[in-house]
């Protein structure tokens, strides 16, 4: 892989369990065997970013009841409302140059698939001006404490994707691989 221009990458990613831990670390090792600079974030209450800082942020989250975890929301609300304080999110909500973004999460699916995973984060980058270019979603293995064993076997083993148990797993992750070098690829950022 050839680098043909410098571009700031951001991955922000919140994980319960790890599993989108571990799809934001592949994602974060390719861009930095690429030779660019990437920044891992996991998601905290009192994270500083700026987003103008990164060309390319790939943001991802696990589902949680619909939708990206509560830390995450709460984070890309308050950037939203700092944008607007600054008048960067306008009518028609105008693409600047340069600036991608890339939406990724892990998800059980098991009752409705990919329609669990839509929402995600992809209206805000696209508020602020960053063309959307993809969003990825992988079936992650769910575990949870709070719900009946059987239950949570049941959504893991007779969901929409079948048998999720282990996933994301290592032919997931070396998917995770290559789509990220395409999505290098797409934007110029490596030939
Ligand atoms: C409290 C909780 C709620 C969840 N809600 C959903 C949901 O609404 N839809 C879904 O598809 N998966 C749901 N899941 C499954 C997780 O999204 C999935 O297992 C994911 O891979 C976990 O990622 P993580 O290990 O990075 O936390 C839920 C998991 C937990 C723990």
């Amino acid at each position: 892989m050839e680098k043909t221009k410098k571009i700031r990458v951001l991955v922000l990613y919140d994980s319960i369990h790890g599993n989108t831990e571990q799809v934001a670390k592949t994602i974060h090792k390719v861009v930095v065997t690429a030779n660019l600079d990437s920044a891992l974030v996991k998601i905290t209450e009192s994270a500083k970013l700026n987003f103008d800082d990164y060309d390319l942020i790939f943001c991802g989250s696990p589902v949680i009841e619909w939708l990206p975890t509560a830390i995450l929301m709460s984070f890309i609300k308050a950037k939203l409302k700092e944008h607007r304080a600054k008048r960067d999110v306008l009518p028609c909500a105008p693409l600047k140059t340069g600036k991608f973004a890339v939406c990724f999460g892990t998800y059980c699916g098991a009752h409705i698939g990919v329609k669990e995973a839509t929402p995600m984060t992809e209206s805000f980058f696209w508020h602020i001006g960053y063309s959307v270019i993809d969003k990825l979603h992988l079936p992650g293995q769910m575990r949870r404490p709070d719900i009946d064993k059987a239950i949570e076997q049941e959504n893991n083993i007779e969901g929409i994707f079948g048998n999720i148990i282990g996933r994301p797993n290592q032919n997931d992750l070396q998917a995770v691989e290559t789509y990220t070098v395409g999505i290098l690829r797409h934007i110029g950022a490596i030939s």
